[in-house]
């Protein structure tokens, strides 16, 4: 009989779910390393982490590795939808990981299990949107006492953790994970990037050559799917609020416009911004038939999905994935994957490749907050310079690629103010 504790949809996809983790832990050599060490080293011996994460096979390999520095891990899903059942499965079966994360589950079972994590009491925490931090410091704030520090991987949960430091309500220092360059440069632009596109193509089987395809927001994430947007032949619209932003796709040889304007001549429109309503009633009233609407924002408030509800006289599922809604006049506006990330709604999130560095910055944020956490501030704290170099080589080295290095001449050079031409 098993005896962890969990909360999952089906144990028996456990020995599937091992097979596709270890499928992923093969494209994450600097994670491998890591592991190795902490194997070796046990830095996390003691620590009770609970994390908050999409439970994705390259979650499961960051799991298996911080309990092999010694840490006793719960782990809840960090979004509804995004939690791979045969990984949930195999994390409890064969990693004996208390597991709470159902695809599908209900808002209420998705507290519940935040809830579960939190009766962990963690020293530290590791969250992908901030609901664990915040369901800690609103609900539980008897667990206060015992906390180290936490982590952050997603830009929303660091902007909600920067509003708790400004109102003086954070009671532990948080690392911003998402911050180091090796984290949002290659996950949000590459990742995100590349797994949005999977997600939409899996959903629709929509060519998308010649198409007119908007991206909301040109940040990190938006920089990645109008990229791998017009690798596929589609003519790629960005809409901002940010002029430096606007500018800079304009640059990159995208066409720039609002989005009432946009709406009105896509064939796809995808939100990346992290804000509320950035595809609203107004937008619905003006869009092109049949436009294809998803969200790859951190939470499904990205397009006001009520409002959609509200104009559309009927709406079915022609597909997994997607919802296509009738207007009254006749037009058609098919959302996909209920506006949430889509890239993990309906495909697999990002590659092993790009979580590699992000959870490499993830584990060794872990045990740095475990030695140093105590001594930290409550505030909202930017990775270490030294763990973003060390991952960013690690990665190199991994990859094959040498790079030169400085010679004594050149490092003279570039620190003088004497020389000129
Ligand atoms: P970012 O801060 O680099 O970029 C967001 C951009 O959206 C900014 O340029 C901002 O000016 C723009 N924006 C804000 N409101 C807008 C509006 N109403 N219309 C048009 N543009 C608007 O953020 P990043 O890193 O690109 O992340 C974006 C979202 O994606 C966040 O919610 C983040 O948590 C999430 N994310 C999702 C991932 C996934 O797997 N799908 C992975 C990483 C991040």
């Amino acid at each position: 009989m098993l005896n962890i504790d969990h909360d999952i949809n089906d144990l028996s996809l456990a020995d599937q779910g091992r097979e596709r983790i270890d499928w992923a832990f093969s494209e994450m050599p600097v994670l491998r390393a890591i592991q190795e060490r902490f194997r070796q080293e046990r830095p996390l011996a003691g620590a009770r982490i609970s994390g908050c994460l999409h439970i994705t096979t390259e979650t499961a390999n960051l799991a298996r590795t911080l309990t092999a520095g010694g840490a006793e891990l719960v782990l809840c899903a960090s979004n509804p939808l995004s939690t791979q059942d045969d990984v949930a499965a195999a994390l409890v079966r064969h990693d004996q990981i208390p597991t709470f994360a159902r695809c599908g589950e209900d808002g209420d079972t998705y507290y519940r299990h935040i809830g579960k994590a939190l009766d962990h009491r963690p020293h530290l925490t590791m969250d992908d949107g901030a609901d664990l931090v915040s369901e800690l410091h609103k609900n539980r704030r008897e667990l206060l006492d015992e906390m180290i520090g936490g982590s952050e991987e997603t830009t929303t949960g660091v902007i909600r953790l920067r509003a708790m430091a400004a109102d003086d309500a954070l009671r532990f220092p948080v690392i911003a994970v998402n911050d180091a360059m090796t984290k949002h440069l290659f996950d949000n632009r590459y990742g995100t990037g590349q797994s949005t596109l999977d997600g939409i193509i899996r959903a629709t089987n929509i060519l998308l050559a010649g198409k007119t395809f908007t991206v909301a927001g040109y940040g990190w994430c938006g920089r990645g799917i109008a990229m791998r947007a017009k690798g596929h032949g589609a003519q790629v619209i960005v809409t901002e609020v940010a002029p430096l932003r606007a500018l800079e796709a304009a640059m990159d040889g995208f066409r720039v416009m609002p989005m009432l304007q946009a709406a009105a001549c896509s064939d796809f429109i995808i939100t990346a911004t992290g804000d509320k309503h950035v595809l609203d009633q107004a937008h619905f009233q003006v869009i092109k038939d049949g436009c294809v609407i998803a969200n790859s924002g951190h939470f499904n408030v990205e397009i006001n999905i009520p409002a959609l509800e509200a104009l559309a006289v009927s709406k079915h599922s022609p597909r997994t994935h997607v919802e296509a809604y009738s207007l009254k006049d006749g037009r058609q506006v098919r959302l996909l994957a209920e506006g949430r990330l889509v890239n993990l709604a309906a495909a697999e999130g990002h590659p092993a490749a790009v979580m590699d560095m992000s959870f490499a910055n993830q584990a060794l944020s872990m045990a740095y907050l475990w030695r140093h956490g105590a001594g930290l501030d409550n505030a909202v704290h930017p990775m270490p310079a030294e763990i973003d170099q060390q991952v960013a080589q690690m990665k190199l080295a991994a990859m094959g690629i040498g790079i030169d290095i400085l010679t004594t001449e050149q490092q003279n050079y570039l620190t003088s103010w004497r020389e000129g031409t």
